[in-house]
This record gives C-alpha cells, structure tokens and sequence, in this order.
C-alpha cells in the first residue's frame, strides 16, 4: 500500500480520516492493526478494497497480489473482491439475514463468483465449516440458531470461500468472550498458513494481537504512529501512544489502585491539531511537536515510528 489516504465529504466539508497509509503484508503473514476507537482503523479497512462511495475519495495505490486495486472501477472491481481480497466486517455475526439460512447466505459469493455445481458447492460448504470446527449440519440453519462465536466463524468462512491472497478482518473478535476471542484469531491464524492468505487483523486488544500477529500497526488520528514486529511493538514501544495504550491494559496480577487511562480523547477529524496529532495529550510533546508532523522514521531494524522523542529503550 503506497500513499493510502481517504476523505469523508461533509457538511463542513472533507475531513481525512486516512492520512497517507504505506505498508505491506508478505504472503501467509497477519498484520495487527490497533489503536484507539475513531483513530481510522475501518476508515482504512473500507479504503483498501475501495468500499468508500463517492463523494467520499480513496486515493494512493493498494496491490493485491501485483493488482492494483484503487484504480479499478465497475466488474473488475466486483471480480477482485471475494475473489482475490475479502472482508469480515465490523459486526459481521450481527449481519447475516435473519430469514435465510447459513447455506444460502455462504452459497451468494461463490455462485457468482464461479460456475460450481450444487454437488460441488455443497461439498465446498461443508469444507468451509469443518475447517472453522463447526459441524456442516449447521449450514441449514438460521443464523439465530448459531452461537456468537459460530456466526463470526461462519463469518470468516465465507471470507476465505474463494481463497483469497487477502483477508481483512475489522475487529472478528468483539462481544466474543476471552476464550472465544482466543480461538479465533489461532483459527484465523493458522488459516493464513495453511492458505498463504495475507491478513490485516483489527482489534483493540494489543495483547491478543501480539500473539497471533506477525507485525502490528498503530493508528492515531488517521495516521500510522507505529509499524514492527509484532513482540517488539508490544515489548518495546517506541512510540508514547503505543506505550501508554499498552499502560493502559489492566493486569489481572499487579495492584493498581485505579485502572490507567490516556487522559482526553482522540481527536475529532474536524479538528485535529497542527502537527503531530497526539501533542495534546502526550507527556513529552515539545514545541516542535506542534507544528510539523513527525515523518515515520526506521529506528530499530523494521521497527518505525513517528515521533520527534521516541522511547527508544
Ligand atoms: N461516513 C463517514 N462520514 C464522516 N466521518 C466518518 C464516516 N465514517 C467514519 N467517520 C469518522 O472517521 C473517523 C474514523 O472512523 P473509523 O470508523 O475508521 O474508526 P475506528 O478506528 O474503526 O473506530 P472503532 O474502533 O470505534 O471501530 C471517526 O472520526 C469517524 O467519526
Ligand atoms: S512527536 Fe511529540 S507529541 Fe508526538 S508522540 Fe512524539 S513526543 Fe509526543
Ligand atoms: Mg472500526
């Protein structure tokens, strides 16, 4: 991804909620994406598949695969998704139509997509299921009969239906429970090895990212703070925000009085300040934060940040 930057039109006019984005995901590797809720992370989601409809604006390049996807327009477009790069939505599992079954709701992409026989796509389905560990039966049954942590497997089945070389899951883990969470993303994880998918993986829990993800990505006010490995994002941050995001995650084993928080908020896109986005809240801005942003600096092996006093360690 080179120069990644979408705009939503409004009323007051355009507000960028993704700022010049590059990155890349190697083949069978997961990218990690956080950061705290508004800072863009659907905003970019949406963006890389070109899924922002005018007049909002997407520019800058996205390949999957050598393919350009933001230059593409109409059936090339309808052809690369699914097919080459999928999506699970935020809310995924609240999405599905209450009124058909799982069958036909996995049946939709891959029927226009191919021209499988129903003998074929029955046995297709029924491998999608298993390989999420849920029991082909299910697929004749209503998504309400499914559990939470069913629906989003099913969810992310149906992203991989085509095999695609891209997945990008915006938060496949939220309103699950910890163990769930869990068993999702080595799920998806072990997915993306066995098929060589790519994956861009969306969630606020930095300690589950850590885990599963090869690299993490740090967002803040539509920008990337922080890009590296996914240990030595976790383990030695450089970037203020990303330690005190990580500050910030409660601990079952060691006594704190108050839970930490980052004091204030993320900025509103109508507003956002001059410079470095986070200076407003960051215990080490200096002047020179205020005015020009912190350009993305390698500072440790593929580890980069954008700061002026990053806190290398
Ligand atoms: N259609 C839209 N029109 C105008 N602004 C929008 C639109 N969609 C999102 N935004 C704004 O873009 C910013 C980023 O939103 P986005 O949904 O990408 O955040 P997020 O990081 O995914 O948050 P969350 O963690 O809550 O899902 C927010 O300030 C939001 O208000
Ligand atoms: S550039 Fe300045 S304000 Fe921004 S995170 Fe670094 S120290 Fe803080
Ligand atoms: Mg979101």
């Amino acid at each position: 991804m080179r120069g990644l930057t979408a705009k939503y039109a409004t009323r007051s006019g355009a507000v960028t909620a993704v700022d010049n984005v590059n990155f890349s995901i190697e083949k069978g590797k997961i990218m990690g994406l956080a950061g705290e809720s508004g800072c863009g992370k659907s905003s970019l989601a949406l963006a890389m598949l070109k899924l922002l409809e005018p007049p909002n604006t997407v520019s800058g390049e996205v390949y999957v695969g050598g393919q350009e996807v933001i230059g593409l327009d109409g059936a090339s477009l309808r052809d690369l998704r699914w097919r080459k790069a999928s999506i699970v939505f935020q809310s995924a599992m609240n999405a599905f139509d209450p009124v058909h079954k799982v069958q036909s709701q996995m049946a939709e992409a891959i029927r226009a997509h191919t021209n499988i026989s129903t003998r074929d796509l029955n046995r297709t389905m029924d491998d999608l299921l298993r390989a999420v560990r849920i029991d082909p039966k299910y697929k004749k049954a209503y998504p309400h009969e499914l559990s939470g942590g069913m629906k989003q497997r099913v969810a992310i089945a149906m992203a991989m239906e085509l095999r695609p070389q891209l997945l990008i899951a915006d938060e496949p883990t939220t309103a699950l429970d910890v163990v769930t969470q869990r068993q999702i993303l080595i799920l998806m994880k072990r997915l993306s090895r066995e098929h060589g998918t790519s994956m861009l993986v969306i969630s606020h829990d930095l300690s589950l990212l850590s885990e599963v993800c090869d690299e993490i990505m740090i967002m803040y006010g539509g920008r990337t703070i922080e890009i590296g490995g996914a240990e030595e994002v976790v383990r030695r941050p450089l970037h203020p925000y990303t330690g005190l995001l990580l500050e910030s995650i409660p601990s079952l084993y060691e006594k704190r009085s108050s839970l930490r928080v980052i004091k204030g908020y993320p900025p509103s896109l109508a507003s956002l300040p001059r410079g470095c986005h986070f200076h407003p809240r960051c215990p080490y801005a200096t002047d020179e934060c205020t005015v020009t942003p912190p350009a993305m600096t390698t500072l440790d092996g593929s580890h980069a940040a954008a700061c002026y006093h990053p806190r290398v360690q």
